[in-house]
């Protein structure tokens, strides 16, 4: 069967079987971008209502910029991988001072902003301006490895792939032609149960003429996650409990209790005593154990041992902390972890 037969295939069966998702019913790139940087490393169902919240309260490029970054990442809170929202914010800023608020359609514009790879910067083109850039995702990359019977996801092979993506998507519309690859593989090709009898691509699939599909594409093994233990306190002083801002790149910005890197109960001592010069007597009266955290990022455990301590003297709160009610912690964007740690505790 030629390219071009193929594309029209893959076109109808888009067209019948497509999932209605509200960013699909849109043009406009800044939702469309929306929705791609809320996908990335993340489930179509777990993103939705965090799109539509986002969508409700920042419905275009200017009610964004006019926002302080604490607010808008309060609409992220739980969503995971926060840098994409700083990058997010960072880019509609730039857009705004140096392209009057609209979205550049030019790749080397769109590719250089903050946050914007090879994927990000295709699937927007592509789909709200129909741009044709082919574009390479984990659903692409299995599907094209079983259509072309090539086992090995090499840069090489992946070069190859994009080339014959180049190819099926010539006489295409190129958002379409994208979207259609992307889902067939969510919802058609997928990992473990594929639904080959329906796939518009059957009949030139090498994988399934030989009866290998599951054998494609080579899985590699994944390397077991480091994991690093830390000691939380959650320090509280009649209704009021103290968080602090992370400064690392994990989770930047998000609010949570002082957490110590170690699994000695000793540093907490040495914490108290550095920072807000408490005397390690009033420690032994009063911390306790509330229990352990772990929680997974995609490349590392936590494993968090966290502590109670009902203080009698309030101590100033250092740069970057501060001391909060319950209530006031709702308008706070937090580390997940930080909503864990709060159900161990009564306040
Ligand atoms: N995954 C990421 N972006 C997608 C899209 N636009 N359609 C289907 N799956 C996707
Ligand atoms: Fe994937 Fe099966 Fe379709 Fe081949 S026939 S592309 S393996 S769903």
């Amino acid at each position: 069967m030629k390219n071009n037969e193929v594309s029209k295939l893959l076109s109808l069966w888009y067209d019948r079987n497509k999932r209605g998702l509200p960013f699909r019913l849109s043009r406009d790139p800044y939702k469309i971008w929306l929705s791609e940087v809320m996908l990335h490393q993340t489930q179509i169902k777990t993103m939705l209502p965090y799109y539509d919240r986002w969508i409700k309260k920042y419905p275009n490029i200017k009610s964004l910029t006019n926002e302080p970054y604490e607010k808008v990442l309060k609409y992220w809170e739980g969503l995971g991988y926060y840098n994409r929202c700083l990058n997010f914010y960072k880019a509609l800023k730039f857009i705004k001072k140096n392209f009057h608020g609209k979205v550049p359609k030019n790749y080397d514009d769109f590719r250089n902003l903050s946050g914007v790879g090879d994927y990000t910067a295709a699937a927007v083109l592509s789909i709200a301006y129909n741009k044709k850039h082919v574009l390479i995702d984990g659903n692409v990359k299995r599907v094209m490895s079983r259509y072309l019977g090539i086992k090995t996801l090499s840069k090489y092979n992946i070069l190859r792939i994009k080339n014959h993506l180049w190819q099926l998507m010539f006489s295409s519309n190129p958002g379409k032609f994208n979207q259609s690859i992307m889902e067939l593989g969510a919802i058609v090709c997928r990992k473990y149960a594929p639904k080959c009898i329906s796939c518009p691509l059957k009949c030139n699939c090498k994988a399934f003429s030989i009866d290998k599909v599951l054998e494609y594409p080579k899985v590699l093994i994944k390397r077991k996650k480091p994991v690093v233990n830390f000691i939380g306190l959650i320090m509280l002083f009649g209704d009021k409990i103290l968080i602090c801002k992370r400064k690392s790149t994990l989770l930047r910005g998000l609010w949570e209790f002082p957490t110590i890197e170690g699994n000695s109960k000793n540093i907490i001592k040495n914490f108290l005593k550095n920072t807000f010069d408490l005397e390690p007597r009033v420690e032994k009266r009063l911390i306790q154990e509330s229990g352990i955290i772990k929680h997974t990022f995609s490349h590392l455990i936590f494993n968090i041992n966290f502590y109670e301590l009902r203080l009698d003297e309030l101590p100033t709160a250092r740069e970057g902390m501060k001391w909060v009610t319950e209530q006031e912690l709702k308008e706070i964007p937090c580390t997940k972890i930080l909503h864990k740690a709060l159900e161990l505790i009564k306040i």
